[in-house]
Order: structure tokens, then C-alpha cells, then sequence
């Protein structure tokens, strides 16, 4: 079996509900290792960006809000990312994670347990987890810089930044 990483994110209903520490127990028995974690404002661009599979679904906008936590407002509004590895990381953490739609979920996986189907129809369910290694690869490229991941996973280069940045005083 392959050695894989995914991205799992901690949405903002899971924060909002006080999940974390839950959520991060019940991912725990999976044994990966966690080789990034942050806590990320989401910008509407990179909730689109995420969500790019389902842009014309008749959810998107609210789908990119939610992601954003904008029906929560401050200081919900934000998602806690994860990247795990380990051997079958994804098949293993998606059994964890459930279904996408909570109603149909596994009711002692994450998603069956903490989920819920708003009156507008999105799901909201807790977590966000990659669906398979192409998918993965490319939501950890989106969320994170090569060295917010301490493990070397994905081929890196060097390019001179003219850009101004904010660093630590
Ligand atoms: P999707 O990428 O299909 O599923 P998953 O998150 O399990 O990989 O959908 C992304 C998110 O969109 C999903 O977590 C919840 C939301 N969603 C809805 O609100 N309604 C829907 O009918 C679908 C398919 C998804």
C-alpha cells in the first residue's frame, strides 16, 4: 500500500460548535502523522479555488461562503488544515471523515455524528477531506507553502520574490 498525504480541513461549523479536539480524536485512530497545521482566514478566491469541481452547481456561492465562514462571522470565520500522511491515508481518513451529505453518513463518523443539512440545503459537515492522491496533491499546493510542510513531499523550486512580505519584527 502507498504512502499518501491529504488535506483535511476543519470547517467553520466545526469551530464554531467547539469540535476541534473531537474531531482531531477521532482522526487520531487512523495513527498518521500530521506534517502541517494552521489556522487559515479563508479568502473568497481561495474558497473558489477549493471548491473549483463544483462551480456550476446551483450551491457554489453559498458553498464558498460557508467554507469562509460568513454565515458565522468573527471569530468563527476561519478553518483549522491539516495535512496527514501514512499508508492509505485517504481511503482511511474518508471512512473517519463519512459520507459528504451527514444525513446518509455513518452515524459514529465524524461527519454522521457532528453534520447537518441547513434549511438552505448546503452541508454542513465539519470537515473537509481530499478525495484521491491528484485531488490531494492539488488542494496541499493550494493551502500551504512548501515549507509549512515538514515532510519533502512534492518536488520544490527557488524563485527570487520582489514582492513585499511581512516577516517578524
Ligand atoms: P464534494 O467535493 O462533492 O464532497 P466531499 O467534500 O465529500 O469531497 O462536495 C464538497 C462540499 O460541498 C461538501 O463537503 C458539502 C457541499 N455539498 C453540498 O452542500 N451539497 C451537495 O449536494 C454536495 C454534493 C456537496
Amino acid at each position: 500500500m502507498a504512502i499518501e498525504q491529504l488535506l483535511i480541513l476543519i470547517k467553520p461549523d466545526g469551530i464554531k460548535k467547539s469540535l476541534t479536539g473531537n474531531i482531531l480524536t477521532k482522526l487520531s485512530e487512523a495513527k498518521m502523522i500530521i506534517i502541517g497545521a494552521k489556522v487559515v482566514k479563508v479568502s473568497r478566491e481561495l474558497a473558489e479555488k477549493h471548491y473549483f469541481h463544483l462551480k456550476d452547481k446551483p450551491f457554489f456561492a453559498e458553498l464558498a461562503e460557508y467554507i469562509q465562514g460568513k454565515i458565522y462571522g468573527a471569530p468563527w470565520d476561519r478553518v483549522l488544515a491539516l495535512v496527514y500522511q501514512g499508508e492509505d491515508a485517504i481511503a482511511r481518513m474518508r471512512k473517519i471523515a463519512g459520507a459528504t451529505n451527514p444525513e446518509e453518513a455513518d452515524p459514529v463518523s465524524i461527519r454522521g455524528a457532528y453534520g447537518r443539512i441547513t434549511t438552505k440545503g448546503i452541508y454542513e459537515n465539519v470537515v473537509h477531506c481530499s478525495s484521491d492522491p491528484a485531488e490531494a496533491e492539488r488542494e496541499i499546493k493550494l493551502w500551504f507553502k512548501p515549507e509549512e510542510i515538514v515532510n519533502k513531499i512534492y518536488p520544490t523550486k527557488k524563485v527570487k520574490q520582489e514582492n513585499e512580505e511581512t516577516v517578524w519584527e
